[in-house]
């Protein structure tokens, strides 16, 4: 990671206008926002900026409305949560350039601040179109990007606007890229990477990646499966890509090549039903699956050995859950090793860095996501950084 400029190396900007991209996609039902997680990481940018009675308009995308005005999709209706988060009145535009904007900006205060519509009414935006850019820019003076969610976006609101204005990465930014440096970039080895979920064929490029990168690669969830059934173990009906054999092979011949070991469970909790407290469940070897039983957790054994191996590792890396963890008994793995992972931080003998939807989700679950080093709020600009892939929004704020 190369050197990017912070709010810290900003002059005086009592007065001047801050275009300041945000992430916004937040959850809503019936026009309300039901997670202000992404607002609260956004805050201490945008009090920081009106702090320093700068103008502060924020840009953000909301859902994909493909370049038409789409009004369950208006960024109008994220005003109150802004307003409630931030503890200050929120004004919204209903444009993201042109006179309107500067209208705007002749009646907003320094300090003040105002929420600009959804960019992704405007067609140029997802295009990086450099007449909408310029436009935008035109009302500015100066760009701050706190959106890491949104990196992995080559788009105007992401990308272009850094190129056209002196470019910030915002505190949620900066602490995101340090702790991903921190993790990946330059970690303290041994690292350890627990990659679960559903299916391999969502994760390839993240376990092709991995494998030379770390030197503990636990692998969980559906996907586990697949690796077990191209090692010849019979899974019975669980959850298994089986056309994609030859690719498990050789992402564990990569992992050999790169001396990278890769665990794979070796007891398992099965069930004849995908319910929670199933009748049927029960512990067995990986070996002993019937053919009538699907694996839905990661065994006891194994996540005792697993916690050993995190004991032995200074850093870890976590995207997805070890089980099927939404449903009683089946999320035990994934609670019991988070648990581990989160004293091993708390003694201090371990960097652990998590991301992903539903790796958050499960961490909450499992009652342990402050204890983590860092989580990171993003979905897929997580998984493309644990890809190896330069993010578009992170490139253009590299000097
Ligand atoms: C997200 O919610 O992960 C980001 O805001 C990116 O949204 P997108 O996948 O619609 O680009």
């Amino acid at each position: 990671m190369s050197a990017f400029k912070k709010l810290d190396d900003l002059g005086d900007v009592t007065g001047k206008v801050a275009l300041v991209r945000v992430d916004l996609n937040l959850p809503m039902q019936d026009g309300a926002v039901t997670d202000d997680t992404r607002v609260r990481a956004a805050a201490p940018t945008i009090l920081e900026l009106a702090g320093k009675g700068a103008k502060v308009l924020l840009l953000a995308h909301f859902g994909r409305p493909k370049g038409e005005r789409v009004s369950t999709q208006s960024l109008s209706m994220v005003v109150d949560c802004l307003q409630q988060v931030l503890g200050k009145e929120v004004m919204f535009v209903p444009e993201i350039a042109g006179p309107v904007v500067a209208q705007s900006i002749g009646i907003l205060r320094a300090g003040d601040i105002a929420v600009l519509e959804n960019t992704r009414f405007w067609k140029g935006e997802e295009k990086n179109d450099p007449e909408l850019v310029k436009a935008i820019a035109a009302n500015g003076d100066f760009y701050v990007n706190d959106a890491f969610s949104a990196a992995h976006r080559a788009h105007a609101s992401t990308e272009g606007l850094a190129h056209v204005l002196p470019a910030y990465a915002g505190r949620s930014m900066q602490s995101e890229l340090e702790a991903l440096e921190k993790a990946l970039g330059k970690p303290e080895r041994p690292v350890a990477a627990v990659v679960g979920g559903a299916k391999v064929s969502s994760k390839l490029d993240v376990l092709t990646h991995l494998v030379t990168q770390v030197d503990h690669l636990i692998i969980g969830g559906g996907m586990a499966n697949t690796f077990l059934a191209a090692r010849g173990v019979d899974v019975g009906k669980s959850l298994c890509e089986h056309d994609l054999a030859a690719t498990a092979e050789a992402i564990l011949d990569k992992a050999d090549a790169s001396g990278c070991t890769v665990h794979l469970p070796y007891d398992v909790v099965v069930s004849k039903e995908f319910a929670a407290n199933p009748p049927s469940v029960r512990t067995c070897n990986v070996h002993e699956v019937a053919a009538d039983e699907m694996i839905l957790d990661v065994g006891p054994q194994a996540v005792e050995a697993l916690g050993d191996v995190l004991k032995t590792c200074k850093t870890l890396v976590w995207n997805g859950p070890l089980g099927a963890f939404e449903m009683a008994p089946f999320d035990q793995a994934t609670v019991a090793l988070a648990r581990t992972a989160a004293a091993l931080t708390a003694e201090g003998s371990l960097v652990s860095v998590a991301g992903g939807g539903d790796t958050v989700a499960a961490l909450n679950h499992a009652g342990v996501s402050a204890d983590f080093s860092y989580i990171s709020t993003a979905g897929g600009a997580f998984l493309e950084w644990m890809e190896g892939k330069e993010l578009p929004g992170v490139k253009a704020l590299e000097a």
